[in-house]
């Protein structure tokens, strides 16, 4: 399995038993061809056997008529679709009841496909189980925090705790891996749909019981667990197994370790689940496997740990139409995918060509903002462009929803935009495995998250999700990209590491920082950092305690301000605004570069810096506005020694390295014309540009450029 680095050896050991398993799938379906063709089923060992960058999206056919399915590999053709997903939630279809499968469909569409140069993206169906498991398992079913077991009729899986559930699906996804492991149109395999989504947690009585044996495993003893719950702590204490449940609603406050270790817990649960499929079908095919992520959108799964666990990141997003500026939204995902694929291309699993139908308001994408928001993704490291979905769906809950052929058909802007975006990526084949390189990171936990986001802390107006998007947003417009990384990761590479929210930072983690700052790093501390350990409990020594040396400061007292309160600090020479929170800091060695002017803390400072080693620790103990962010940014980016671009705003630029050639992504996002800051050769438009070329509003360039 992938897991960050590629060494010789993996790429080998990849190669080998790939060409060590065609051979068997070739003998065992007697095809002399599945052999050769299983040694270059992936590129650098992982990537799917498709030319260039992979274009096409989730297709449905089992929704239409067979007649529709010759139009729509023709009109596949017309658009350039090199890639369709299939089959994803087609399991009642597939096994119309317990173990009897019917794949004469599917071997149809396959050879089809297959026939028209299209390659298989295979899904297993295990999102949807049928309704003939539901009434033969009903104890299957999820249960909600409130004690709700969920009805039929929509999608999800069955609570990941159900042995039932796991047994059927290892076994249909055997099955389909026995059956098309050796075709030679299926090239990758799509494993579940969103884990997470929309079952997260879940309460019910196999949880429990999964629950307290994944406890006794992880600690032991049951007097670990009254100490690493903290059971002393209103009378929790504990004195069997059998008495510890799931944090099911209760009366007050839930005790937020054990909600901490149920939200690790139910991760580790989907996950589990993944990999059982995953390994039911490495049984029988050597393709890459994955399964489509949320980055950004969902919290659910620790996508770090996930990362690890498949061949290929691939990654679903879609624009939240209430944020003008989805384009960073979406950036961030983007980012984050990349980052978790430990800096390897990555696939766009699922985007929307117009607007979604689970939003309040569906916003319609306007004209070339569907193809600004493809080569987005493939500036961040996509080599896969694809949609949820092919042809929109007439009936069901998402036949609102926009598709490369929407239903006014192909006489449509949206079909005519598909044919076009099909196209621009052809030219863009050569970008495919060039690599973006950053030199500045900013941490993201979700156990951290995990943690932050439970109740009673103190203050509701402190969120983890808005600091990331205020420090990555000042990243964004200055033109520096951005790689997320855990705290407890080498950060030798980068200049800058921001950490815009860590409220629970271990000790050892908080050691690494300290060490990355004084081996000549700068590092970047935001408010309500390294509060709690892994546990949820307070760090001895108090607040910021563990990143004392880094920081030479600590926290005494929280000063959060009252609603819509604001506040000032005194900076450089200029007075920046502030709201939310303020704290009372305790120096231990920093210098003071900011001070409150007013509220709670007024007089105290407020941005602190500290030389430790080689590098320098800064602080910032309060909510600044963007403009006030911008400023202390720009003297943290001296010490770092990076350079902030000034570019106009909404012009968003991004740089892949290929090993002959740099490829930077240049999309105009605002109303006037920009200009492009490279000079070389625009594929997109297919012309010469220098520095200083004219780029339209909402055009993109994505320059061949050698400098
Ligand atoms: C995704 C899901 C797809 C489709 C899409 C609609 O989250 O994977 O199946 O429902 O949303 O936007």
């Amino acid at each position: 399995m992938y897991n960050g680095t590629v060494t010789l050896s993996s790429y080998l050991t990849v190669i080998f038993s790939a060409s060590f398993l065609g051979a068997r799938i070739a003998a065992a379906y007697g095809r002399a061809d599945q052999a050769a063709r299983l040694d270059v089923m992936t590129v650098d060992g992982v990537w799917p056997a498709v030319q260039g960058i992979a274009y096409g999206g989730d297709y449905s056919p089992e929704q239409w008529p067979r007649e529709t399915w010759h139009e729509d590999v023709a009109l596949m053709r017309e658009a350039g679709v090199s890639m369709v997903s299939i089959g994803i939630f087609s399991w009642a279809l597939l096994e119309t009841s317990e173990g009897v499968f019917d794949f004469d469909w599917l071997d149809d569409l396959i050879e089809l496909l297959h026939d028209n140069g299209i390659a298989v993206d295979l899904g297993t169906p295990t999102a949807s189980p049928p309704a003939w498991f539901f009434a033969k398992h009903p104890d299957a079913r999820p249960v909600s925090r409130d004690g709700v077991p969920m009805g039929f009729g929509a999608r999800g899986m069955a609570s990941p705790s159900s042995p039932e559930y796991r047994e059927a699906s290892v076994r249909i996804a055997g099955r389909l891996a026995e059956r098309y492991g050796g075709h030679p149109a299926v090239v990758m395999w799509h494993v579940h749909n969103e884990y997470g989504q929309p079952v997260g947690e879940d309460y019910s009585a196999h949880a429990v019981l999964a629950f307290r044996q994944w406890l006794e495993a992880r600690y032991g003893t049951i007097a670990e667990l009254n100490r690493v719950w903290g059971t002393a702590f209103w009378g929790q204490r504990y004195s069997d197994w059998h008495e510890v449940s799931v944090p099911a609603a209760a009366l007050s406050v839930v005790n937020p370790a054990q909600r901490l270790d149920f939200a690790r817990f139910t991760d580790h649960q989907l996950r589990q689940c993944y990999i059982a499929e995953r390994d039911a079908i490495r049984a029988h095919a050597a393709q890459p496997i994955t399964t489509n992520f949320m980055a950004n959108s969902s919290w659910v799964t620790d996508l770090w740990a996930w990362g690890r666990e498949v061949d290929i990141v691939s990654d679903d997003h879609y624009l939240w139409a209430a944020d003008p500026e989805g384009e960073i939204g979406l950036a961030i995902a983007a980012d984050l995918s990349r980052s978790v694929a430990g800096g390897k291309p990555w696939i766009l699993m699922e985007h929307s060509t117009s607007a979604v139908n689970w939003q309040p308001r569906n916003v319609a994408k306007r004209p070339g903002e569907m193809a600004r928001n493809s080569l987005s993704h493939l500036g961040r490291g996509a080599d896969a462009i694809l949609f949820f979905q092919w042809r929109a769906s007439r009936s069901g809950a998402e036949k609102f929803h926009s598709a490369m052929i929407p239903h006014a058909g192909t006489q449509s802007r949206v079909w005519r935009e598909v044919v076009e975006l099909g196209a621009t990526l052809g030219r863009l084949a050569e970008v495919r495995g060039s690599r973006v390189q950053a030199d500045v990171a900013i941490l993201w936990d979700f156990e951290s998250f995990w943690a932050q986001d439970l109740e009673w802390r103190p203050s509701v107006d402190v969120s983890h999700a808005e600091r990331i998007r205020a420090f990555y947003e000042q990243c964004w417009r200055a033109g520096i990209t951005i790689d997320f990384a855990l705290p407890g990761h080498d950060l030798s590479r980068y200049s800058l590491v921001i950490v815009p929210a860590q409220y629970l930072l271990t000790t050892a983690d908080a050691a690494n920082l300290a060490h990355y700052v004084e081996h000549g790093g700068t590092l970047l501390v935001s408010f309500f950092s390294a509060i709690v350990d892994e546990f949820d409990t307070v760090h001895e020594g108090g607040y910021l305690a563990p990143l004392r040396d880094a920081l030479g400061v600590t926290v005494e007292e929280f000063l959060p301000l009252r609603e819509n309160a604001t506040a000032s600090v005194a900076f450089d020479g200029s007075t920046l605004a502030a709201d939310v929170w303020q704290e009372h800091l305790a120096l231990a060695g920093a210098e003071v570069m900011g001070t409150y002017l007013d509220g709670p803390g007024a007089g105290m400072p407020a941005i602190t810096r500290n030389r430790h080693g080689d590098g320098v620790g800064w602080y910032v103990s309060t909510r600044l506005d963007a403009a006030g962010l911008t400023r202390v940014m720009a003297a943290v980016y001296a010490d770092a020694g990076i350079t902030a671009a000034d570019l106009p705003a909404g012009l968003e630029v991004v740089r892949r390295r290929g090993e002959t050639h740099d490829y930077v992504t240049v999309i105009n996002h605002g109303d006037t014309v920009a200009s492009v800051p490279v000079s070389g050769f625009d594929l997109v438009g297919q012309s010469e540009v220098t520095r200083g070329t004219p780029l339209a509003a909402g055009a993109v360039a994505i320059v061949r450029t050698t400098t």
